[in-house]
């Protein structure tokens, strides 16, 4: 079954034509970064004018590559939510237009269960259910148990910010571009992440959950200064900033890897499946190898982890095997999806 892929969520544009739910033909990607650098986030209005101007070459392209024709797509997946009302319209207004002109079925996809699928299309052997679920992007965080593709339970989030959107305020606190996370990561190396003593935060009561406010507010008085302890401002230096990353990085992975080990643990996981932009992370990585243990981590391969339409595409294959049918037309994109299945 040959499946067309969209992702407009928030600022990649991206068309991806996918074989059987993993065999990925194409994946063509449109980043938005330099539109937002300067901003220190993604502007939403801004985000859906470039989004306006990309679909249909970025389309064409992925189409090409794959060396199809339209007329030999199955099904079309959208990712309808979670993200920006009007680049998630823009998407979803694209495949259902090709859906009716093509004469296909549709299907709408969740963009963050997505990202749990991008590191299990790429494996050779089965996934060992349940396991779980570990999604660090930039608007979300969770630990999810996953039953199955398609049947998931969500047992931790984060409370306030997101561990990607936690990298990104971190560094705009440092004057440093959007995205945030890789300028971190590559400051980090040369840090020393135990001069700022930052301690994660916990929710009470709920040892699964994630909050990264406390932690970004940590940082932002480290950088001005207290009056109250007599703390002065720190100086900008290359040195300082490192340290800072260095620091912060280490508080927020190191609580990130604890919550996950602990949540497979309790829901008897023997595997992780890691998902979103901050699986890009390197240090990540090396913190899960050395802690996990017997436990097996599974990481989305190289081009999966930032936002993309191959991803899309793949669950879009399970979910159509598993409703036996595509989505009806009245289908509205989402800002927000609370149910996992
Ligand atoms: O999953 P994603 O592409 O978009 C969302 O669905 O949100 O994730 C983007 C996020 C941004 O916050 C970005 O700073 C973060 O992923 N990110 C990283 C790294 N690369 C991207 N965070 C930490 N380290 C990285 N190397
Ligand atoms: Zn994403």
């Amino acid at each position: 079954m040959i499946v067309l892929g969209i992702e407009t969520t928030c600022d990649e544009t991206s068309c991806s034509i996918v074989k059987d739910g993993n065999v990925i033909l194409s994946n063509v990607v449109s980043s938005q970064i330099d539109l937002h650098a300067e901003y220190g986030g993604v502007v939403p209005e801004l985000s859906c004018r470039r989004h306006v101007d990309v679909l249909f070459p970025v389309l064409k392209q992925a189409v090409e590559e794959a060396s199809v024709t339209l007329d030999q797509i199955d099904l079309i997946a959208v990712a309808y939510g979670p993200g920006l009302i009007g680049a998630l319209l823009l998407g979803v207004t694209a495949a259902k237009t090709l859906s009716i002109a093509l004469n296909k079925p549709f299907i709408g996809v969740n963009h963050v269960e997505a990202h749990l699928y991008a590191a299990l299309m790429s494996q050779t052997s089965p996934a060992k259910f349940p396991c779980l679920g570990v999604v660090l992007s930039g608007g979300h965080t969770a630990l999810v148990r996953m039953h199955e593709v398609g049947s998931y339970q969500l047992i931790g989030e984060t409370v306030d910010d997101a561990i990607g959107e936690a990298f990104d305020k971190v560094a705009k606190l440092m004057d440093l571009p959007y995205p945030g996370g890789p300028r971190i990561e590559s400051l980090a190396l040369k840090g020393n992440k135990t001069r700022f003593p930052f301690k994660p935060g916990r929710v009470k009561g709920r040892p699964l959950d994630f909050s990264f406010s406390g932690l970004k507010t940590a940082v932002l008085y480290a950088l001005r200064g207290q009056n109250s302890t007599g703390t002065l401002p720190l100086e900008m230096t290359e040195e300082n900033r490192a340290d800072i990353s260095a620091s912060f990085q280490h508080a927020a992975l190191t609580d990130v890897v604890d919550k996950a080990l602990l949540a497979a643990e309790m829901h008897g996981c023997r595997q992780l499946v890691f998902g979103g932009g901050v699986t890009n992370n390197q240090a990540l990585r090396e913190l899960v190898a050395s802690r996990a243990g017997d436990k097996e981590a599974l990481w989305p391969p190289k081009g999966l982890s930032l936002d993309n339409a191959a991803m899309i595409a793949g669950l879009g294959y399970h979910r159509y095997q598993k409703q036996g049918k595509g989505d009806s037309l009245d289908l509205e994109p989402a800002t927000r999806i609370s149910d996992w299945n």
